[in-house]
């Protein structure tokens, strides 16, 4: 007896089982292997309506009806095999019998002979009854004209779980492989033909089949498993390039590949899937069936018959309707604007306005969560609730070796800005760093560093530390009180371990302008003094205060006209941007800020040096001058410290500059219409939408995370960690940290939003955030046809300028190949490339709303618009990225280095705060920084945002078999072995010792821009995607 007959048996048994109960007689209509009788299972026995007199399942208290059963025979059934078969109608009747009824003959329909008269089968029947239907199934099949059978067979991988899941999540786990052991629920792939069935007017489809041996490698724990399936479809099926895929699980899985292979002629098609599969249970539109296409892409107008369907339901399926609560398994896309950021309802003091969809604050679109609106307002989204998750489409994300990741980083995070804060809640007191010695210790020493109490302004050797046994009992229970404290020390800063002293050095603040984190803001200066654009009337006169007798002593003998004329004066100018919101900064608790401008002058050398750094404050009263004072280098002690705070008031300045607008607003949300319009209106099956998945990866996680614990009022950080299954330690760790936001981290507080809405309205183009372009427009470059890249740079030795070219002119080669493979010579393939025009008309209209009537959008006509949009999208999304993200802790994890946040002015002679100055300069500059707790709040933050995960994706890197398209795959590979080639150029520049901005003692290498890295804190790596 063989296992087929085994499991005819075992079905006997269950079946008899049931006649028991009801009428049912005998066995199963088809035998188990064949995915009909799967579906015949499903439908029957996990039907979850109750009828009076109707059957229930002895084992699973699971009950059907012959009502559903009809239902459902008519629902699955003439859809799949036994329809193809030559039966049009199938009706249940009373006794438990089926009735099928053959399709009428036709031209193209196999001839039925017998068949064609209608029979009455029993459901349920002997085994020589169902090799009596099965005999005459075959003979239908054989006087077809496509009488051959095809077996294909495929190989299914399957994702880890999620490493941390709930403990609901586990049981159904559980349920899950019982269930499907028994038969009762299985997970089903069907393929559809890129051929036309013309008795249903779609795509071919051979009938559903079981994915194999769940159940039995229930126990087996690994990154990946593999399953197999086996198809059989007749000859003349066509090409199998869609799977249908349907879960009767309880659990959803992550289907990574399928990778199917014929018997006929060992022809292979690979399907990219990876994508969340929902329980059958959970889904509502279009049905419970995914579908997932090959690695074949087509134009619109070149879909196959068979796919042309599936190509317009998968698309509006994800566009979704635009209505309702958005829950955690769906995978709707869609837009709206940045008005959650408040939480008004918990507080008026946490009232913050709506972002975007207003000419006075404009903002790009944001996924939609459809949460309802606050009760203080209906214009505002109310926040989620704290252990909840922002919605996002539930492929957006992160894997689940990405977020075990980031877990781990944050909680790492958490212990290091605990202590602190768990003191200044204890104590009920600030604490301060009241020497270097202090911060040194929060890598030499850790976390015991942080229970040394500087209340009272004790110095680090008096009596100052908290002892064990004065912590309250219940933070004594934290696991890593009494531990060795490794795991809280904070890693040392590359900066500060290749010099201690390198941030105190003029040099070293120029250098960082050209190659620290924020490397895209200073400017040539074009006209002296520099001038605002600021209404003179509310700002006071808009010329600057630094006069030529300020810098002339400085410009190794030239004027300042012959040193603008040189093209050797730069500017780091943030006047405008932060002058306007300065008084209600300074209105804040613990807030002191100026607008600041500095300038640079590039000495022979090529090497920048800071001139004199300008500090300004509004006009007191309306029709005043505004209070400006300029402060240049010097080495007497007291011009030297008030050197070195104007220093750290710029970098206060550049840090709000480089978080809200650098990083956050120009490659996190100016990103995030991208990637949804990408989703929306491009198919899977379109060539532009497989070229820009990689670049997608893990964007609309990183920014709804973001949006509820970072840039929101009262944020909470990970509050993911929070949630119900969060073990009671972590709760109270979380309780303790409290608050964690940018508002908190950053000088301008609560208006830090709209300090990013503001460079939104003034500067933000499309059109110049193309590296080139920018660097044009900030006067950095100047196009020279004898130039590499057609670029000359005004200072040679500008890493991020120079290492950002060779990634763009990369980028863009690869972009034009790829497009050159796709689309014709003819000016109309673009044009008539109707998802690529609504794509791209969705991301001005609707993703940047706000500035859908500028000029300055490109226009989508021709194969190099579509090139130069695609380079633009590609730099932003991985080199600019990478270049502002992962040096946040290289510079700012030092905080005098480049401080986040300052709260004291710079002491004016005179005045009680002068005295305390030049009483103690050093302990003065220190309390102008932040606190430790604010200090160690931006440490923990920058720290987890600057590592890699170990599943990162560099550019020249993508997941195997991406594309079948050969010409794609060479292309691909070139682009490839041209990142080998930067990185080998990029190593060469750093071993360059006239490159003084990437080489020197104590100079960390620039290396943000170099492809590849390690998992971790790195300093080096270029992600596809706004991954962090
Ligand atoms: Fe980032």
């Amino acid at each position: 007896m063989g296992t087929h007959n085994v499991d005819c048996m075992r079905d006997n048994e269950e079946f008899g089982a049931l006649s028991r109960h009801g009428k049912l007689e005998n066995e199963v209509l088809l035998e188990r292997t064949s995915p009909n009788f799967a579906i015949l299972r499903q439908h029957t026995l996990l039907h979850r309506v109750i009828v009076d007199g109707c059957f229930s399942h002895p084992d699973s208290s699971m009950a059907f009806t012959m009502r559903s059963l009809v239902a459902s025979l008519q629902h699955a059934i003439p859809s799949e095999g036994l329809w193809d078969r030559g039966l049009s109608t199938v009706d249940v009747q009373r006794g438990g019998r089926i009735r099928m009824t053959p399709k009428r003959r036709s031209r193209t329909a196999p001839s039925l002979d017998a068949a064609t008269k209608p029979r009455t089968v029993p459901v349920c029947s002997t085994s020589g009854r169902v090799n009596q239907i099965e005999r005459t199934i075959y003979k239908i099949a054989a006087t077809s004209k496509n009488s051959q059978i095809i077996h294909l067979k495929g190989i299914v991988t399957v994702g880890q779980r999620k490493p941390r899941p709930s403990v609901n999540e586990q049981l159904l786990d559980k349920l899950d492989l019982v269930a499907d052991r028994l038969g009762l629920a299985n997970i089903l792939l069907q393929l559809v033909s890129t051929d036309i069935d013309p008795k249903t007017g779609a795509g071919k489809r051979s009938e559903p089949a079981v994915l194999r041996d769940w159940a039995e490698k229930g126990d087996v724990v690994a990154y990946k498993i593999q399953y197999t399936v086996e198809w059989k479809v007749p000859g003349g099926f066509g090409s199998p390039e869609t799977i249908v895929v349907r879960n009767n699980h309880q659990n959803e899985f992550y289907l990574e590949t399928v990778s199917i292979t014929s018997s006929h002629d060992g022809s292979n098609t690979f399907f990219p899937c990876h994508s969340w599969i929902q329980s059958e249970k959970l889904s509502t539109y279009p049905a419970a069936e995914r579908v997932f296409f090959s690695n074949r892409v087509y134009l619109p107008s070149d879909t196959p018959a068979g796919l042309k369907d599936l190509r317009e339901k998968e698309l509006k399926a994800l566009r979704g309707d635009g209505k309702g609560l958005r829950k955690d398994w769906e995978r709707i896309y869609d837009y709206d604007t940045y008005n959650d950021l408040g939480d008004p309802d918990k507080d008026s003091e946490l009232l913050r306005p709506a972002l975007g969809g207003n000419t006075n604050l404009p903002y790009p679109r944001r996924c939609r969560t459809g949460r309802p609106p606050t009760k203080t307002d209906p214009n505002l989204e109310s926040r989620e609730e704290v252990g909840g998750r922002v919605y996002i489409p539930r492929d957006e994300r992160f894997e689940p070796i990405k977020e075990s990741t980031f877990i781990d980083s944050c909680m790492k995070g958490l212990m290091h800005k605990l202590a602190p804060a768990m003191l200044a809640r204890v104590k009920n007191t600030n604490f301060e760093f009241n020497t270097f010695g202090d911060i040194d210790r929060l890598y030499s020493e850790g976390l015991q560093s942080s229970f040394r109490s500087s209340s009272n302004h004790k110095r680090e050797n008096s009596s100052g530390v908290v002892s064990v046994s004065s912590i309250p009992d219940f933070l004594r229970q934290l696991p890593f009180i009494n531990s060795d404290d490794t795991f809280s020390k904070y890693p040392l800063p590359d900066l500060i371990s290749k010099d201690k002293f390198a941030w105190m050095r003029d040099e070293e603040f120029a250098r960082q302008v050209l190659a620290g984190q924020n490397p895209c803001a200073v400017e040539r200066l074009k006209a002296f003094p520099p001038v605002s654009e600021l209404d003179p009337e509310v700002y006071g006169p808009q010329q600057s205060a630094i006069t030529a007798e300020h810098i002339e002593g400085e410009l190794e003998g030239l004027t300042v006209e012959q040193a603008l004329q040189d093209k050797r004066l730069f500017i780091l100018d943030y006047h405008d941007l932060f002058m306007p919101f300065v008084e209600a900064i300074n209105k804040l608790e613990g807030r002191k800020t100026y607008a600041t401008r500095t300038l640079f002058f590039l000495d022979r050398e090529g090497i920048l040096k800071p001139l004199a750094v300008e500090l300004s404050l509004p006009p007191a009263k309306r029709g005043e001058r505004a209070r400006k004072r300029v402060l240049t280098p010097g080495n007497e002690p007291t011009k030297y410290w008030l050197w070195q705070l104007a220093k750290a008031h710029v970098c206060s300045n550049d840090s709000g500059h480089h978080q809200l607008v650098s990083h956050w607003l120009r490659t996190h949300a100016c990103t995030e219409p991208y990637v949804i319009a990408t989703h929306r209106q491009l198919s899977r099956l379109h060539p532009i939408s497989q070229f820009l998945r990689p670049h997608l990866r893990y964007t609309m996680e990183i920014n709804g995370s973001a949006r509820m614990n970072l840039i929101a009022a009262d944020g909470v950080i990970a509050s993911s960690l929070v949630n119900s299954d969060a073990d009671a330690v972590t709760k109270l760790m979380f309780k303790l940290v409290g608050t964690l936001s940018l508002e908190s981290c950053f000088t301008p507080g609560k208006y830090s939003m709209e300090i990013s809405s503001a460079v939104y309205k003034q500067k933000w183009r499309f059109d110049m955030e193309a590296l080139p372009e920018d660097l044009i427009r900030r006067g950095m470059a100047e196009r020279d046809a004898n130039s590499r890249h057609g670029l000359k740079l005004l200072v040679e030795d500008y890493p991020y300028a120079a290492d950002g070219l060779l990634l763009w002119s990369a980028i863009e080669e690869w972009v034009a190949d790829y497009v050159n493979i796709y689309y014709a010579e003819e000016a109309t393939s673009i044009v008539n490339d109707y998802e690529l025009q609504k794509w791209w008309a969705e991301i001005r209209y609707v993703g940047h709303a706000d500035k859908k009537h500028e000029p300055w959008w490109p226009q989508l006509r021709t194969k190099e618009d579509l090139m130069q949009v695609l380079t633009n999208l590609i730099w932003i999304m991985s080199g600019q990225h990478a270049a502002v993200n992962f040096g946040q802790f290289t510079y700012g994890g030092y905080i005098p280095n480049h401080p986040c946040l300052t709260r004291k002015l710079v002491p004016e002679e005179g005045t009680p705060e002068f005295v305390d100055f030049t009483r103690n300069p050093q302990s003065f500059f220190l309390s102008t920084l932040p606190n430790p707790e604010q200090a160690t709040a931006v440490m923990m933050i920058i720290e987890a945002l600057s590592a890699h995960s170990p599943d990162e994706e560099y550019l020249g890197e993508r997941k195997a078999r991406w594309s079948s398209e050969r010409a794609a795959l060479d292309a691909f590979q070139k682009f490839t072995e041209k990142m080998r080639s930067v990185e080998k150029e990029i190593i060469a520049r750093n071993k360059n010792p006239k490159l003084k901005n990437r080489t020197g003692a104590g100079v960390p290498p620039y290396e943000l821009l170099f492809p590849r890295s390690g998992p971790g804190i790195t300093g080096r790596g270029v992600p596809n995607s706004v991954s962090i």
